[in-house]
């Protein structure tokens, strides 16, 4: 990394700065889909925000991709590295063939030029029969420049776009292998690390085997070729200029593992700098209402300075490189012209010759130089590889597919929680479900009750498979959930969840996102419909076409989980899970909802995780959850009239809004 790397930085941060400043920031264009990555975090039950942010500034790293990776056998890695690659070896082999045309059409100018010299400067000839060799000469220059560039265009062209396809390919195996993993990944893992892996360490990889393998081999064969000249044009002279290759060699090598070193730093760094960044601006709102502005700048400050650091070290690196290099280049370039002027004076060399050969020295130091470069920018690509392969080869603990079909083999719609103990991947210590036991009989409809931390959202999760149970299982139609293809489970059941999630598009496209049919327009407006939200989609002068902002956050709460239960609808599932559907609803658009619900019920299973007394008065039974266990379950009544009951003590604390 050099000056520009540096002021890179400042300039990065002087964004940061200011966007954070902005007052009315909306996040939608510049990042939205940064916060989309969130979004699918977000979607599965987790600590609410206040919390998770709270939680998020003190969270233990656990292992997973953040960890240091060890460096393991550089030969396997590069193998690896190299057989990216494979896959454009005919685009890359047409573009080396036309690399070495063009280096031959370069290695041919000095002696072009040493030709030149002599027909200037050799003995008497007539002035006409030398403006005629020069014409002669001039020409033939002028056909092979051209070709050499007809050459070079290709190469060039040929060798970006094999490294734009190896981005790509790297990119979208890098998003597969991520969005497949199972949830307990994103716990632990931060979007915005995983964003710049994508982005940048994807690019940095692909530069390394593309255009660096062409400069490399440019400056190889532009090495041998000049020195095999050095050596015709004159052996002695040559002798004399080569005694300095190999500590530059040496120095070069020293140098590109060093580089390694600090790249894997750097990009470390530069993932943790977006992290920073993604999270409190997709946050922004909390950001700006605890007026934490500065101690975010201060945050992002101390990753980016330090950022600068590791820049700094490589820099001073880098300038010793190339201060040594050009020194001893020049160094050659004098030793040369004093040896070749002696050898001059004896006639021992022509001008032309001394020429042709300066230039060759010229040619073989940049050569040399740009090998140096080539075997720094590998290192840098090896460095950036390796996280990157880390994350395109983990498995997902639950994969998405594998298993047999839901629909294939279920009986009916009942689901049987049988034993259950759980804990959270990434934190083993606390149990969550104790010998949790509950049975659903199909279609009826079951609430589950508890203060807030109880579990009730987790038995949700656990339904989903969004994690394993750790012991115990679960069953839905008499099949244990682990034996069923887990996407078809998901898209058996239908969700609304506490904090609804939408993404950054249309309300029309948010509805449709649950689909797995065709959905026509009609289908829309139904699910909406059905959901109570019709009404104000049509008060939008865009209607079903408006866009509502990264995660929604351009609509009110309501209006949002309206929305998502429209989701749920037209999904139109066998089995249903509102985990406080209603929560962000009023006394009066809950009324309505509750009745579109009474009606989404009817015919399906439902869990429904409920903190008002209206929800859950029609459930066949109420469970009450405590400490990971059910302390009580029964009908409505049953439970109200049990004296000293948990049910009744909720009620009478009032955790419940009693409604008439
Ligand atoms: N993703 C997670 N990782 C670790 N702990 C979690 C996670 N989500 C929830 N928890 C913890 O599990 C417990 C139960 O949470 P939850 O099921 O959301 O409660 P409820 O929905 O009943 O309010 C809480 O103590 C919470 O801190
Ligand atoms: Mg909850």
């Amino acid at each position: 990394m050099n000056i520009f790397a540096l002021s890179r930085n400042a300039f990065k941060n002087t964004i940061y700065t200011s966007i954070i400043k902005q007052t009315s920031f909306s996040t939608r264009t510049t990042f939205s889909s940064l916060a989309n990555q969130n979004q699918c975090r977000l979607c599965g039950s987790k600590l609410n925000t206040g919390a998770r942010n709270v939680f998020r500034i003190k969270s233990i790293r656990f292992k997973g991709t953040s960890t240091k990776v060890e460096d393991g056998n550089t030969k396997e890695k590069l193998t690896r590295l190299l057989s990216l690659a494979h896959p454009e070896r005919w685009r890359i082999g047409g573009a080396v063939g036309l690399l070495l045309f063009s280096s031959a059409v370069s290695m041919s100018v000095p002696f072009f030029i040493g030709k030149l010299m002599d027909i200037i400067f050799s003995d008497p000839q007539s002035n006409e029969e030398m403006l005629k060799r020069l014409k002669e000469m001039c020409f033939l220059l002028g056909f092979v420049f051209a070709a050499g560039a007809v050459a070079n265009t290709g190469r060039i062209y040929m060798m970006q776009t094999s490294g734009q396809r190896i981005v790509q390919r790297l990119r979208s195996n890098a998003f597969r292998s991520v969005i497949s993993q199972e949830v307990a990944f994103f716990d632990k893992e931060k979007s915005g690390e995983l964003i710049n892996r994508l982005a940048t360490d994807t690019s940095l990889v692909s530069r390394a085997i593309t255009d660096n393998i062409s400069d490399g081999l440019r400056a190889t064969s532009q090495a041998i070729g000049g020195v095999s000249l050095m050596v015709y044009t004159s052996p002695k002279l040559a002798g004399i200029s080569l005694v300095v290759v190999p500590p530059i060699v040496l120095f070069a090598v020293l140098y590109g593992r060093y580089v390694r070193k600090i790249t894997k730093n750097v990009q470390d760094k530069l993932a943790e700098s977006s992290s920073v960044a993604e999270e409190k601006f997709a946050n922004i709102r909390t950001v700006r209402a605890f007026g934490q502005e500065s101690k975010e700048m201060n945050l992002y400050n101390a990753v980016v300075t330090d950022i600068y650091d590791l820049a700094r070290k490589e820099a001073i690196a880098r300038s010793l490189f190339y201060g040594y290099n050009g020194f001893t280049g020049n160094m050659i370039a004098m030793m040369v012209l004093y040896s070749g002027g002696c050898m001059m004076i004896d006639s021992q060399i022509t001008v032309g010759d001394l020429t042709s050969f300066m230039l060759y020295t010229v040619y073989v130091g940049v050569s040399i130089a740009g090998l140096g470069s080539f075997y720094t920018e590998l290192m840098r690509g090896l460095g950036a590889s390796s996280r990157l392969w880390q994350l395109v080869d983990k498995k997902p603990t639950i994969p998405l597919t594998g298993g047999s079909d839901v629909l294939r083999v279920i009986a009916d719609n009942s689901i049987d929680f049988k034993t259950i103990d759980f804990y959270y991947p990434s934190r083993p210590d606390v149990q969550i479900l104790d010998e949790f036991n509950m049975k659903v009989e199909s279609g009826d409809i079951c609430a589950i009750v508890g203060e807030s931390g109880s579990g009730k959202t987790t038995i949700g999760s656990l339904l989903l498979r969004y994690y394993d149970v750790n012991k115990g299982g679960i069953d839905v139609g008499g099949h244990d959930i682990r034996s069923f293809d887990p996407t078809s489970l998901r898209q058996y059941i239908g969700t609304v969840s506490q904090e609804p999630a939408l993404f950054s598009m249309t309300i029309g496209e948010n509805i449709s996102y649950g689909a797995t049919h065709d959905v026509t327009t009609n289908d829309i407006i139904d699910a909406a419909k059905k959901a109570n939200a019709y009404r104000f989609i049509s008060d939008f002068p865009d209607g079903f076409d408006t866009l509502v902002g990264e995660r929604g956050q351009m609509l009110s709460g309501g209006q949002r989980q309206r929305i998502a239960i429209a989701r749920a609808i037209i999904k139109n599932p066998k089995i249903l899970l509102l985990d406080e559907a209603t929560s962000a609803l009023d006394a009066e658009s809950e009324h309505l909802v509750q009745d579109a619900l009474q009606k989404l019920m009817h015919g399906r299973t439902t869990i429904i995780i409920a903190h008002r007394l209206s929800t859950i008065k029609s459930a066949n039974q109420i469970a009450v959850l405590q400490k990971g266990r059910i302390a009580e379950i029964g009908s409505y009544y049953d439970l109200l009239t049990k004296e000293d009951g948990l049910f009744k003590q909720l009620v009478d604390r009032q955790n419940f809004q009693v409604e008439e």
